[in-house]
């Protein structure tokens, strides 16, 4: 799966055990996608997962990793990734763009990222077919790109990466859950909230001021396909300038999230939110207890890659200081829990609050 800032890859088996104790939950709506990493473990599980993204390339890697059937698309993906894999190079946009104008990937891997996206487009494959061979190219340039793992900017010297040749393999696309088909939606969080009834409703919202489409503006145009123009030294897609969420902002974050709460359709509320956010621990109970009870899990976790790294200007240059390298991990668990709460285990146990009269 692509490198990718919140993912919650360490977090998943914690995750999991926490959902597989909300006892009867069969549908989980994730209405903050992202790789799909969360939806793929509940759909690996048995779980019907419905995924949300607003982001074109998130919902692409929804529909490959949750809502594709691994019997409905194996056989022909396997086929077109042979074909398109044996493609010559062919420079173009992506060529132009991201590694003459900037140099986010080795020219030699951009013209055969040209050549195999033309050919996707000419072919106007079935969506979820298309879904699952967009994915196999989306992280076989992943592998060889020159970032700190986000595309807000390149490094000034080649990363190692970037001198491997571009491969493509097949996503891991797994048979349809036991609890039925999975779907992915494109859709604002609050939209998602008001259509998706599931469950459990899980809740990933990002934590900072930094939005995902400029963080992952290459995924979005080699998604769209749409050649839009760029701006500043990464080349960002103007409509990073238009689009942006209320969650990444401080002063409508918390608006945004009490509207969110009290529009899921679901009995039960499952967020993560790191102490890096927006609202601390006490604002999110009280409002996680409009809902009902609320326990609280807790892990120590590394930062991003990037902020190991340091901090460097669009030249390169080292310009601050990492303040710090962990942070704590929260997973809330909300709803009418009461049976459920003992069986969470001691620390969700010690973290757990009563809903008030
Ligand atoms: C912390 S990430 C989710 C990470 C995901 N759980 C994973 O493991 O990969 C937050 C996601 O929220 C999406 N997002 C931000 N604002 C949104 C909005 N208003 N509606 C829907 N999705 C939004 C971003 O595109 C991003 O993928």
């Amino acid at each position: 799966m692509i490198k990718y800032l919140g993912s919650k890859r360490v977090l998943v088996p914690l995750l999991l055990q926490t959902v597989e104790r909300i006892r009867g939950a069969c549908t989980v709506a994730d209405l903050f996608s992202g790789t799909s990493r969360v939806g793929h473990a509940l759909k690996r599980a048995g779980y019907r997962v419905l995924a949300n993204d607003h982001n074109a390339y998130a919902e692409t890697l929804a529909r490959c990793y949750v809502q594709a059937d691994r019997g409905a698309v194996h056989d022909d993906a396997a086929a077109l990734l042979a074909e398109l894999g044996r493609l010559r190079g062919r420079p173009g946009y992506f060529t132009e763009t991201f590694c003459v104008r900037s140099r986010f990937f080795q020219p030699r891997n951009g013209e055969r990222i040209d050549a195999i996206r033309e050919a996707i487009a000419r072919k106007g494959l079935e969506p979820e077919l298309e879904a699952v061979v967009l994915v196999s190219l989306m992280e076989a340039a992943d592998r060889v790109d020159s970032t700190t793992g986000v595309q807000m900017a390149y490094l000034k010297r080649w990363a190692p990466r970037a001198s491997n040749d571009l491969v493509l393999r097949m996503p891991a696309v797994l048979p349809r859950a036991a609890a039925g088909k999975g779907r992915a939606c494109g859709l604002d969080a609050l939209e998602a909230a008001r259509t998706l009834s599931a469950d459990i409703a899980y809740l990933d919202p990002p934590y900072n001021q930094h939005s995902y489409r400029g963080n992952y503006h290459i995924w979005e145009t080699l998604v769209r396909w749409d050649k839009p123009a760029v701006y500043g030294t990464a080349c960002k897609r103007v409509d990073c300038r238009e689009r942006s969420s209320p969650f990444n902002s401080r002063p409508r974050f918390k608006p945004a999230m009490a509207e969110l709460i009290a529009a899921v359709r679901a009995p039960v509320i499952v967020l993560s939110f790191s102490n890096e956010g927006y609202m601390a621990r006490a604002e999110i109970e009280d409002l996680l207890a409009t809902r009902g009870h609320v326990a609280v899990i807790e892990r120590d976790h590394p930062r991003y890659v990037g902020a190991r790294i340091g901090i460097y200007n669009p030249r390169g240059e080292k310009v601050g200081r990492v303040s710090h390298l962990r942070n704590r991990e929260r997973i809330y668990v909300c709803g009418d829990l009461r049976p459920d709460l003992a069986a969470l285990g001691p620390p969700a146990a010690a973290g757990a609050r009563r809903q008030p009269a």
